[in-house]
């Protein structure tokens, strides 16, 4: 490779979004709103927003209707602490709780088909972990389309960017964030079809770049979601928060993991053990089925080690069965006829008349880009940065904390998303347009990719990949402890070695699939490594992080993780509190947003 690495042109813009999914688009869209003119440019991996990872999601949003006669909202933010395990932030709590419907309405009034009752109101579903009065019975909270909740929210808000005249440039990654002083003044991009790098300088930058278990062997997560945003803010020496918080969905297809939804728990469907017995009343009693995913996902694991899971020869692994048979047929064919078709298509199984394979699948981070309850990014507990903003799964504000309610995703993503616009948009008043592109822009990539180009390694990129996702799998999963986790960082020590050294087939940099998955594989072993210090840091069991070593919760890590990269393998850690404002408000039932105890 004889190619000296530049930059081939500079754009300019007054907001760079980092990621075309739900959550940047949702920005894009109420900065549209409120201040037409802007010009926004918004970057995806993938070739259109439509493929965005957003778009999979199935099961609906949650949100209070201010017109049920038995939900409140009040009651939501109680499900959401105590799903979090008493570790998310109540300020935000409060806040997506309380403007979600507002998010509904907006929804549905700029195009999505909510799916009806009869009556013709927005139809809502169960979903785990969502209860009235403060957890006494289940609520019917989760607003959907179908069982493509995901693409309605998509077609929405691609069609108002649209409508605004967002621009928008597909297949590209963002490789770098451009600073003048502490100021975030855009970014360096790389296209893949041309093989070009370019600078976009901008006014203010939004990380909406998703999630990233694809560091794990069964995930539901897009290829391209690889955690390339957060390598981004670990290289410009800003610190990640909570990662060590991956959630496992208990019910991903048997084989790759592919997503079969909550909802159909939600509409009645049982979880059964080789006995066929209904195990989640020995672990749940009062919500079995539809308890919070993290405690599903580690009854069926302790259901397979103790020998009641069943073997799958063709995928060399374990599952429990998913049993839909004695739902209606109204159901079958109404309501979840979608998710069936993967289980006839990806299991060879029917569903109306068999039981369904299902397996625990890496599914959502928790954690992220650490961000107050504006969507501005912060460098420490005290300060943040300015231009730069961030939402959706990439951000951590925190409304999950260690631990996510299924619905509350989507739910955030829209919630946040038009917060993080409406930030944007009073950072611009007053904000200049960056001058010039800095002097050693470009730098880091360059570094990267000449190494990656110009490697004479031996290393086979499938090889060094699959070794991480076993890894991961095994040693920073669903049950860790101690010794796992420290023989987990020394061997990705080792794989970040042989990541260097993986043989390159193709050495241009024209549309080199080759060189991007190389990237790609680099960015998931460095958030491999933050789990994993995050994970061995955090010697308590909380939500989804499960310690073998230490299985309770304990006070004295009644904080946020924060840890600093800025190098690979130069972890400093860090805390930042947890609010606690609603228990501090001694409003309505106050004590309930205490530390309380978490049973189901
Ligand atoms: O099960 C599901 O439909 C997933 C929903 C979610 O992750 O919020």
């Amino acid at each position: 490779m004889g190619e000296k690495l530049s930059i081939d042109s500079t754009l300019k813009c007054d907001v760079l979004v980092i990621g075309a999914g739900g959550a940047g688009l949702r920005a894009a869209a109420q900065i549209s709103e409120l201040r037409p003119g802007t010009k926004i440019i918004a970057l995806t991996k993938v070739v259109s927003p439509q493929k965005s990872h957003t778009t999979t999601a199935q099961g609906g949003m949650a949100a209070v209707d201010p017109k049920d006669p038995e939900d409140r909202p009040i009651f939501h933010m109680f499900d959401t602490w105590k799903g979090s395990d008493c570790s998310a932030d109540q300020n935000v709590i409060k806040k997506v709780c309380e403007t979600g419907w507002e998010q509904v309405v907006w929804l549905e009034r700029h195009g999505m088909h909510f799916s009806r009752t009869e009556e013709g109101r927005i139809a809502k579903r169960p979903f785990g972990g969502h209860m009235l009065n403060f957890g006494e019975k289940k609520s019917f909270r989760a607003c959907y389309e179908a069982t493509r909740t995901g693409k309605g929210i998509m077609d929405t808000v691609w069609d108002e960017s649209l409508k605004y005249g967002v621009d928008f440039i597909g297949q590209c990654i963002a490789t770098e964030l451009l600073f003048e002083g502490d100021r975030c003044i855009g970014a360096i991009i790389f296209r893949y079809p041309e093989g070009k790098f370019l600078a976009i300088l901008a006014k203010a930058t939004i990380m909406a770049t998703g999630g990233k278990t694809r560091m794990y062997q069964v995930s539901t997560n897009c290829r391209g979601n690889t955690g390339d945003g957060l390598v981004l803010a670990l290289n410009a020496g800003l610190p990640l928060m909570d990662l060590e918080a991956v959630q496992f969905h208990p019910t991903g297809i048997i084989g790759p993991g592919i997503l079969a939804s909550e909802a159909l728990r939600g509409e009645g469907a049982i979880l059964r053990n080789k006995d066929e017995e209904p195990f989640m009343e020995r672990y749940a009693p009062s919500a079995k089925d539809l308890a919070p995913r993290d405690l599903i996902s580690r009854s069926i694991i302790t259901e397979i080690r103790e020998g009641r899971g069943i073997f799958n020869e063709a995928h060399n692994a374990h599952h429990v069965w998913l049993d839909l048979r004695h739902l209606p047929k109204e159901v079958h064919e109404k309501k979840i006829q979608e998710i069936e078709s993967f289980f006839r298509r990806f299991a060879g199984v029917d569903p109306e008349k068999e039981l369904c394979p299902v397996t625990p699948t890496a599914h959502y981070q928790m954690g992220g880009i650490p961000t107050n309850e504006f969507g501005e990014v912060q460098r420490d507990n005290q300060t943040i940065v300015p231009g730069l903003f961030a939402c959706g799964e990439a951000a951590a504000a925190s409304l999950h904390g260690l631990n996510r309610l299924g619905t509350n995703s989507l739910l955030e993503l829209i919630t946040m998303g038009k917060v993080t616009g409406q930030s944007v948009v009073d950072y611009l008043e007053d904000a200049k347009g960056p001058e010039k592109i800095p002097s050693d822009a470009g730098n880091i990539v360059f570094n990267q990719f000449s190494t990656y180009l110009n490697s004479q390694g031996k290393e086979q990129f499938s090889q060094v990949r699959d070794t991480l996702r076993n890894l991961m799998m095994e040693k920073a999963g669903i049950f860790r402890s101690e010794k796992p986790l420290t023989e987990a960082i020394e061997t990705l020590k080792e794989l970040k070695q042989r990541a260097m050294h993986i043989k390159i087939g193709l050495t241009s940099l024209q549309t080199n699939q080759d060189l991007w998955q190389i990237w790609e594989l680099n960015n998931l072993i460095t958030v491999s490594m933050v789990i994993a210090q995050g994970a061995l840091a955090r010697k308590e069991s909380r939500g989804a992080h499960f310690r073998e070593d230490y299985p309770e919760r304990r006070n004295e890590f009644n904080y946020h993780t924060l840890v600093w990269m800025p190098e690979f393998d130069k972890v400093t850690l860090g805390k930042r509190p947890i609010d606690i404002s609603i228990f501090e408000s001694k409003g309505e039932r106050y004590e309930l947003f205490d530390y309380i105890e978490r049973k189901y």
